[in-house]
């Protein structure tokens, strides 16, 4: 059977009415694969849950395509949000299918080129602002007050309604929930999308609780902290945040879940997103690697226990930031003239540099 995108797969658990348009561009049913090598090394068996698949590379198509249907059902025209990149990538696309006019503001100069090659094309109206994703967020909270605009940040409770979906999943295809899901956590909206899926789920279908682990960057870790960062850093750009939305809601995902809010830093990711590309063929975002980071972290420390069921969520798609990849990699094209004898001299290790 073809998928049909979230609204239809999991309409009895959204909410979804009479009038509310089944928009979709198949966003959803994204694979979880087990990581082979990783498993061995870190003695747990671990899984990544590839959010990158989705059809603007990461997991906010699931939250936008629930947030854009609701505003055309409630005939809004206009939607607006603040981004440090995917979630105005998935905006835009969802406004171009849906027939409305898209706003994104977005911190000058810290998005990825990737990010914002999508907001472009697919035809949204871009405000670069002198200042950081959160006095960006704080802006657009305040002009969709101020006009007939509907607000898709993750403020906007449909937008976690079509994020929780992702537990759904990763519950049906490992049979049951993990022990351990671990989540890279910026504005904190899809840790407290992940637990209310899976407790909603649990409730249905019996299949159990995992213990909840968010990792935020170190230079961005306001919850581990406990105080609002007002200038945060990370080369993760995604989750560059000082001051998130959905605080209370993360710190209480974790303790009601027996789980954690934790850091990793800029050096751990990076070492993740190396691990995962050449051990296991997987590009993640940077940002995305928080999880599998954090997970290496806590293996080393005993905080996660050997035999454990883990799933690593990777919210976005490498190419996303190739400047990064490129940055990090060893690896570079070796330039060489266009005669077969020396590439095949070079291939035999014939040549020294
Ligand atoms: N990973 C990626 C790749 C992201 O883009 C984001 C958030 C997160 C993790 C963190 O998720 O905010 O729900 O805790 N990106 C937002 C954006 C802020 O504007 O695209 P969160």
């Amino acid at each position: 059977m073809m998928w049909k995108g979230l609204l239809h797969e999991y309409r009895h658990f959204l909410p979804i009415t009479e009038k509310t348009p089944l928009l979709s561009l198949n966003e959803g049913n994204t694979p979880l694969i087990r990581l082979e090598r990783l498993s061995r090394l870190l003695e747990i068996d671990l899984y990544v849950k590839v959010e990158g698949a989705n059809p603007t590379g990461s997991f906010k198509d699931r939250g936008m395509v629930m947030a854009v249907a609701k505003a055309k059902e409630e005939g809004s025209h206009t939607i607006i949000c603040a981004s440090t990149g995917n979630t105005s990538a998935a905006a835009a696309a969802y406004a171009a299918r849906a027939g409305l006019r898209c706003i994104v503001v977005i911190p000058h100069g810290k998005i990825a080129m990737g990010k914002l090659a999508q907001a472009s094309i697919y035809g949204a109206e871009i405000f670069a602002i002198e200042g950081n994703f959160d006095e960006s967020l704080k802006m657009v909270r305040r002009l969709s007050e101020m006009a007939p605009i509907t607000l898709v940040n993750s403020v906007n409770p449909y937008r976690i309604e079509g994020q929780k979906t992702a537990a759904f999943e990763i519950c049906d295809q490992l049979g049951k929930a993990p022990d351990v899901l671990a989540i890279p956590v910026g504005n904190a909206g899809n840790i407290t999308a992940y637990w209310k899926g899976f407790k909603e789920y649990h409730e249905a279908k019996d299949t159990g609780l995992p213990e909840m682990r968010g990792f935020e960057a170190e230079g961005a870790a306001a919850i581990v902290r406990n105080q609002v960062i007002t200038q945060p850093e990370t080369i993760a750009t995604a989750i560059r945040i000082g001051n998130p939305a959905s605080w209370n809601q993360a710190v209480q995902a974790a303790s009601e879940s027996k789980g954690k809010i934790d850091e990793v830093s800029d050096q751990e990711m990076v070492t993740a997103y190396k691990l995962l590309a050449r051990e296991e063929g997987i590009f993640a975002e940077p940002a995305s690697c928080a999880s599998l980071a954090g997970v290496i972290k806590q293996r080393n420390n005993k905080e996660i226990s050997s035999g454990s069921t883990v799933v690593a969520v990777l919210t976005g798609n490498g190419l996303k930031d190739p400047a990064i990849a490129i940055d990090v990699a060893e690896i570079k094209p070796l330039v060489l003239p266009n005669e077969e004898q020396v590439v095949f001299e070079h291939i035999q290790g014939a040549v020294r540099q």
